[in-house]
């Protein structure tokens, strides 16, 4: 395999408020990678509408994102922040890779399996072809470098899948083209740091999310510092006090979703946090907790307001992304017409 160029690729869906998950997950991981990257940022409402979304809400939704990006760290300047629907070469590779991938490669998806459950002969198609759209958003500027959540891992294998399968479908082609062995990287997952799966506040084995309905299972980017400290307080947790060691965190998952969300938040290891904590009860803990989730969310949510005060400056900047992003996809789908024998 040869080596390709280093480039990250990441996408965020804009289907509902941000929260803690979403931010240590995701956007603050999007943000160090500035420092060595090439990085490409996408709010992917292809994506969205695999399931139906209201227009107004959706339209609101990507300047959410679109404003969080701005707001944690990341320069759309030096960096690409952009929208997926304005750069039309996702949906069109997407077809290409529908064509590359098998039936039964998306059929193991369980993603797909957990979000149709008991009515996969209702939901939209979209939703089945969900992982070749993600594979395209990723090979049409042949990124090498994904930041995601473990949950979209088997997302990403697929991706790799698709990408051999094409290059060695067309190996003849590609190399006749001019590509050499091969024209796509296989994306590598990167899948780290403490608290890359943040559990939801109220229940440790459930995922934050914003689909939960109590709002107190999760800390939203626009709770304000009152709601972030009375949720920290009123968060489960269970009789014991804090272990020493990390080892003291196994089946308490409430007690280890704690510990991970204040270690990522203030960048120590669990270890650390647990050197300090060890041995207390939840109270002091969950105070220090308090002032670090407001240290790092309250920032980001005042700025995401300024933000989206003013929509036309942010879609001014999803444009220029979305400028800079079509003429690095069109150059990739072009190259893929050629080896695929489409006239043009
Ligand atoms: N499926 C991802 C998620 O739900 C979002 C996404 C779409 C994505 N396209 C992507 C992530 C490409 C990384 C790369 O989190």
């Amino acid at each position: 395999m040869p080596t390709f160029p280093e480039r990250v690729f990441s996408g965020v869906q804009p289907t509902g408020s941000l929260h803690l998950g979403n931010y240590l997950g995701a956007i603050k991981r999007f943000v160090a990678l500035q420092e060595t990257h090439d990085c490409i940022y996408c709010v992917v409402d292809l994506h969205a509408i695999t399931v139906q979304q209201s227009p107004v809400e959706l339209r609101s939704n990507i300047r959410e994102v679109t404003a969080a990006f701005i707001a944690a760290g990341i320069d759309p300047k030096k960096h690409i922040v952009f929208n997926q629907s304005q750069v039309a070469e996702h949906a069109e590779l997407a077809w290409v890779f529908n064509c590359v991938a098998r039936m039964g490669w998306l059929n193991r998806m369980t993603q797909f399996k957990d979000k149709a459950g008991k009515n996969s002969e209702n939901v939209s198609v979209g939703l089945f072809a969900y992982p070749t759209l993600m594979a395209a958003d990723i090979l049409v500027y042949r990124a090498t470098h994904v930041p995601v959540g473990e949950d979209q891992k088997q997302h990403l294998e697929l991706s790799r899948d698709v990408a051999q399968k094409f290059n060695n479908d067309f190996a003849e082609s590609i190399a006749s083209n001019g590509f050499g062995e091969a024209f796509f990287p296989l994306p590598e997952p990167l899948i780290q740091g403490p608290a890359t799966r943040v559990m939801s506040l109220r229940d440790g084995s459930k995922k934050m999310s914003k689909s939960d309905v109590s709002d107190y299972s999760r800390l939203n980017l626009s709770d304000d510092r009152d709601a972030i400290a009375q949720k920290i307080r009123k968060a489960k947790t269970d009789p014991e006090p804090l272990p020493s060691e990390v080892a003291g965190l196994a089946g308490r998952l409430e007690a280890d979703n704690l510990v991970g969300i204040f270690a990522a938040l203030t960048g120590e290891s669990r270890a650390d946090v647990l050197k300090r904590f060890g041995g207390q009860n939840f109270s002091a803990f969950k105070s220090a907790l308090a002032d670090a989730a407001v240290a790092g969310l309250e920032p980001v949510g005042s700025e995401m307001k300024r933000l989206l005060a003013d929509p036309g400056h942010l879609e001014a900047v999803l444009n220029d992304g979305a400028d800079r992003a079509r003429v690095l996809a069109a150059k990739t789908m072009g190259s893929v017409k050629d080896i695929l024998g489409f006239v043009r």
